[in-house]
């Protein structure tokens, strides 16, 4: 069956590169099969349906009437919403220049090991959720928005804070780890403010997120690439209301972890994980508007019942889409030595992880 695209541009000035993109005959053979709506503010853009809808739901709403006379031809199909960046990045134009790495690469990172990233990572990073959860201190009213949301490991703790007037909009770029996320969120939790909040859970690259300037009270993230440059920043600012708070959870860079990781990197011909001081990133976060920048350090212990299962919690995080073939095989072989040299015959593995956790505030004039 196929399935359609409906691509909301959010910002009307991005909509004709997007639109044609799509009808360029480069577009890759990964549209194939597909037919695509763009709705946006302004214009008609040939082959494209625009409607004149200023969000997602409103523009689903507007699709039956788009569609009336190939109604039969339609019957069925399904819809999903995609962001416009992961979109253009999709046809190969129109990527950001700030995208360090393309939305659909990462996706097809997280993907396919997302039920792993659920077992074997989630219980991981619990600890450091509990923390920035409460370094966030989340009101039960508030408009809350999560970033590389994964598969909800951080917003199944947020939710049940949130009461009947919260909301909580869990955004990613994975929609495989968005699907586990749905899934786990819509489960019934224990509320502790009574009704619940209204969940909406949205494929979205944090660099271009489709909700509009001003609409949370809450930006958080862990463990994404929100601080690594200006144009997640940037966006985080635009999306908090002034006054709005922003609360992500960052690897810190000495922790026992990171040193074998490193040392297997270097012996596979991966590149080290950068190394950037606490006071680099907390400089960026003041540059892209923010005040009030605070941060504070966190170690946790972390315990691997045995060497095999550290495997299987490392093989959760996917291949980055940087590492070819050969590099990704030499890193899991040396990675098995490695960890099976410092817990063997079942012994279990104890490393160490320092967190940074930094919070921010919008300034009321920007
Ligand atoms: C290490 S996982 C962390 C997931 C979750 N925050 C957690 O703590 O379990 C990184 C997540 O960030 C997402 N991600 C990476 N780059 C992104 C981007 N530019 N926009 C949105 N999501 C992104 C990935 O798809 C992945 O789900």
């Amino acid at each position: 069956m196929a399935e359609y695209l409906l691509h909301h541009v959010h910002r009307p000035e991005r909509c004709q590169d997007i639109s044609d993109a799509w009808k360029s005959p480069d577009a890759p053979s990964g549209l194939n099969g597909h037919d695509f709506f763009c709705s946006c503010r302004s214009g008609d853009h040939g082959a494209f349906i625009s409607a004149e809808a200023h969000s997602p739901e409103a523009a689903l709403k507007l699709l039956p009437a788009l569609l009336r006379p190939t109604t039969r031809v339609y019957a069925g199909q399904s819809l999903r919403i995609v962001s416009d960046t992961a979109m253009a990045t999709r046809a190969g134009q129109g990527a950001r220049p700030t995208e360090r790495v393309p939305g659909v690469a990462i996706a097809a990172q997280y993907d396919p090991i997302a039920p792993d990233y659920e077992q074997w990572v989630v219980p991981k990073f619990r600890p450091v959720a509990e923390a920035l959860v409460k370094a966030a201190t989340v009101s039960p009213s508030e408009q809350v928005i999560e970033v590389g949301a994964g598969t909800g490991g951080l917003s199944r703790l947020i939710l049940p804070r949130l009461g009947p007037t919260g909301t909580l909009t869990v955004t990613d770029v994975s929609p495989g780890m968005l699907e586990i996320a749905a899934r786990v969120l819509a489960s019934p939790v224990p509320r502790s403010n009574g009704a619940g909040a209204r969940l909406t859970v949205t494929e979205a690259d944090l660099t271009s997120l489709p909700v509009s300037d001003g609409a949370f009270d809450l930006l958080v993230s862990q463990f994404t690439p929100l601080l690594d440059g200006p144009a997640g920043l940037r966006e985080a600012l635009r999306v908090l209301r002034p006054g709005g708070r922003l609360a992500a959870a960052v690897w810190g860079s000495s922790y026992t972890e990171r040193a074998l990781l490193n040392a297997v990197r270097l012996e596979a011909g991966i590149p080290p994980y950068p190394d950037e001081s606490v006071s680099v990133t907390a400089t960026r976060i003041r540059e892209a508007g923010f005040g009030g920048v605070r941060h504070r350090s966190v170690r946790f212990q972390v315990v691997h019942d045995t060497a095999e299962t550290y495997l299987a919690y490392r093989a959760a995080f996917g291949v980055p889409p940087a590492w070819n073939p050969e590099q990704a095989s030499r890193y899991e072989d040396t990675l098995s030595r490695r960890v099976e040299a410092i817990a063997p015959d079942g012994e279990s593995l104890v490393l160490a992880w320092q967190v940074v956790l930094f919070t921010a505030f919008r300034a009321e004039v920007v």
